[in-house]
């Protein structure tokens, strides 16, 4: 038996034993109780009675174990033409010195603090600030605009805000405290304070009394100590896209977290201590909370923030770059930054300006990584290209292919096999599981492995109703996929509206909701059409009201605006079609499955259930109008 299989198997029959066994490689300041907590399901909980602080395991564990000199962090950025480095010790001080001022400022213990920010090396000195004391971070993505920051801060309430005057994206200066006034405006919750890192491309203006200047917070403040938590408290809550507008809050612990995510350090992604290890992400992201905060700093790594794009900052050799000149031994990324270089350099010119023979291996996720993709990454880089599957709520991965354990063999299109605690089923309706080749709502059995949400924020039913009730005893990923006969999963699609742009993850129902609110909007539809680049991209198709005979154009133009001022620019809203009817079932449900296919020219029919053929030609030539040709049904 494989390495692999002998580790995952063990972790089904003795999940007690395995993860009891990781959690070694943590300092508890209390041991738990008890590594598994069954007695209320379907509500799990990891290590109950167990105190530990997750900033201490990530930062000043590390120094008092002589690692205080080796850098902890690098923020490399292009956009702004600087590079710095904060060693652990640096960190540390930093870290103590930005809780004391949230505790100055009455921040305690379980407090929400949410941080908008771009990727500067205060927002991570931010997140473990508030792991530090126990406060709850919750990171809101800088390409959100204040509608949806909005809706976050009603939901979590945080005390206070941590955020920046601006991100930098190529080309221009996103200003970001407008946008955090306009949502502290928009919201019924009025957080206490505001903190804002102002930077030198752009000040923002402070509101008396709300608003403090960074510097001016952290001046004169006491370093904190790190306080001990129950494993079981939040650590964090970030807001991740549904079926409706209203995001769902995944709750994430400190110590199943923790334990999982070291783990993943060395056997998955096969780093040690001391290496340098760069996740291509956003903080916004999971990906970001994870492998660029939290596991390579609890494994003692170098983490790389990188202010930048994958092409234009300044070209596509700038991941290359970063890798060469950090010494980078892993890379993680999603495979739209790969397909992004690919169109830029197709024969890897740039890739060989670099000397990238120390560099291991590329791990991608956040969306379906196309084979095409994965074998040209391979082609030029000569290393394992490791497509892995995982989602916020998990924060690690489900399916990948261990290679700190062992190499399994890449099936191009595959993310390999589960990871320990993952007992993933493919389900039909009845809840059977299905044979070998047949699609089917991949599930994982019950319980969950460690760092999976235990809930969503202050909504336990929703919880359940969203992830647990399809399948009583299993968890409903919301993906839609197979397994080979090698027990290699396949994911396929989504089974519900959520859509993947650019490796984000957004809710078609969200953008319909702010469609929906046009004066001139009598209904409409989203789909996520097929894109070379991004993987996806949001279309929306727009019913006007009776008697509105503005041009078309107008509107679709204001539409598109008002996506972008509403959710941000990260929708990437761009296509949208007026068209006279929407292709419905006699029941009146949108046939959103049949404009997809025509609009990817995947093979269509006319569905039996449809209410009037005729409305589909009509999204034909919509579809035509917007630069997609004319399929005929198949
Ligand atoms: N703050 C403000 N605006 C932001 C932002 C941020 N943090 N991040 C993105 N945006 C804006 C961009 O400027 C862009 O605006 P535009 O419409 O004015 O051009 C829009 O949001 C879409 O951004 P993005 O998805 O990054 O697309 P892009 O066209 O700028 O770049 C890629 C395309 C492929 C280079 C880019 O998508 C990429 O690097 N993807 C990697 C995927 C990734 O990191 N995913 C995270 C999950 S692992
Ligand atoms: P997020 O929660 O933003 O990380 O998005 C999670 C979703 O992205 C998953 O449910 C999948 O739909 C998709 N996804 C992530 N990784 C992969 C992958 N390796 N292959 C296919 N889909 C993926």
């Amino acid at each position: 038996m494989s390495i692999y299989r002998a580790i995952w198997r063990r972790s089904l029959e003795d999940p007690e034993g395995f993860w009891a066994e990781a959690a070694e490689a943590l300092h508890w300041d209390r041991r738990w109780d008890r590594v598994l907590d069954s007695s209320r399901p379907p509500f799990y909980r990891w290590f109950t009675g167990g105190m530990l602080n997750t900033c201490w395991n990530a930062v000043d564990r590390h120094v008092v174990a002589g690692r205080g000199a080796q850098p902890a962090l690098i923020h490399d950025s292009p956009v702004s033409g600087t590079i710095c480095t904060l060693t652990y010790a640096e960190l540390q001080d930093a870290v103590a010195r930005f809780a004391g001022a949230l505790v100055r400022l009455g921040t305690r213990k379980g407090d929400r603090v949410i941080v908008y920010m771009p990727m500067v090396p205060e927002a991570i000195v931010a997140m473990l600030a508030c792991a530090r004391i126990g406060a709850i971070h919750s990171v809101v993505f800088g390409g959100f605009a204040s509608h949806e920051l909005a809706k976050r801060i009603d939901d979590a309430k945080p005390t206070l805000v941590v955020s920046a005057s601006c991100g930098i994206e190529p080309g221009r200066v996103v200003a970001y405290k407008p946008l955090l006034d306009a949502a502290i405006d928009q919201a019924k919750h009025k957080p206490r304070h505001c903190i804002v890192l102002q930077r030198p491309q752009l000040r923002a203006e402070l509101v008396p009394g709300r608003d403090l200047d960074w510097q001016e917070a952290v001046a004169g403040a006491h370093a904190v100590d790190c306080v001990p938590v129950a494993a079981t408290d939040p650590l964090y809550i970030l807001y991740t896209s549904g079926t409706t507008g209203q995001p769902k809050g995944i709750v994430r612990d400190n110590g199943g977290h923790a334990v999982a995510l070291l783990w993943s350090m060395r056997n998955i992604y096969g780093v040690q201590p001391g290496e340098v290890y760069w996740a291509a992400s956003d903080v916004g992201w999971v990906v970001g909370h994870s492998y660029i905060c939290y596991a390579p700093l609890l494994n003692g790594n170098t983490t790389v923030v990188y202010e930048g794009k994958p092409v234009g900052t300044p070209d596509p050799g700038a991941f290359w770059r970063v890798i060469a000149q950090h010494d980078v031994k892993v890379l993680f990324t999603a495979p739209t930054a790969f397909r992004a270089i690919r169109k830029e350099d197709p024969e890897g010119a740039y890739l060989k300006r670099y000397d990238l023979s120390r560099f291991r291996a590329l791990f991608l996720a956040g969306e379906r990584c196309d084979p095409d993709t994965l074998l040209w990454a391979e082609a030029q880089l000569g290393v394992p290209v490791i497509d892995h599957w995982w989602q916020t709520e998990t924060g690690w991965a489900i399916c990948a292919n261990p290679l700190g354990v062992e190499r399994l063999p890449v099936k191009p299109g595959s993310p390999t096999l589960p990871m320990p605690g993952y007992d993933v089923r493919v389900l039909n309706e009845e809840g059977r599981e299905v044979e070998p080749g047949k699609l089917g709502a991949i599930c994982v059995k019950l319980p969950l492995p460690p760092s999976c949400l235990p809930t969503l924020w202050n909504a336990d039913d929703r919880f359940v109703q969203s992830y647990l009730s399809r399948y009583p005893g299993y968890y409903l990923t919301g993906d839609a996929g197979f397994v080979d006969e090698d027990g290699y999963l396949f994911i396929m699609s989504r089974i519900d509206d959520v859509i993947n742009v650019a490796g984000h993850r957004l809710s078609t129902g969200a953008i319909e909701e702010v469609l929906a609110s046009h004066k001139d909007v009598a209904e409409c539809a989203v789909i996520g059409v097929a894109d070379e680049l991004k993987g996806e991209l949001p279309l929306g198709f727009i019913v006007l009201k009776a008697g509105v005979d503005r041009p078309h154009g107008e509107i679709e133009k204001e539409l598109v605006q008002k996506v972008r001022d509403e959710i941000g620019p990260v929708a990437a809203f761009k296509l949208v079609a007026v068209v006279k009817r929407l292709p419905k079932t006699r029941s009146g449900k949108i046939l959103r499955g049949t404009m997809k296919k025509i609009a990817d020219g995947a093979p269509w029919t006319i569905p039996a259930t449809i209410d009037d053929p005729a409305i589909l030609d009509e999204i034909v030539e919509a579809l035509a109008r917007l630069g997609y040709p004319r399929r005929t049904r198949g």
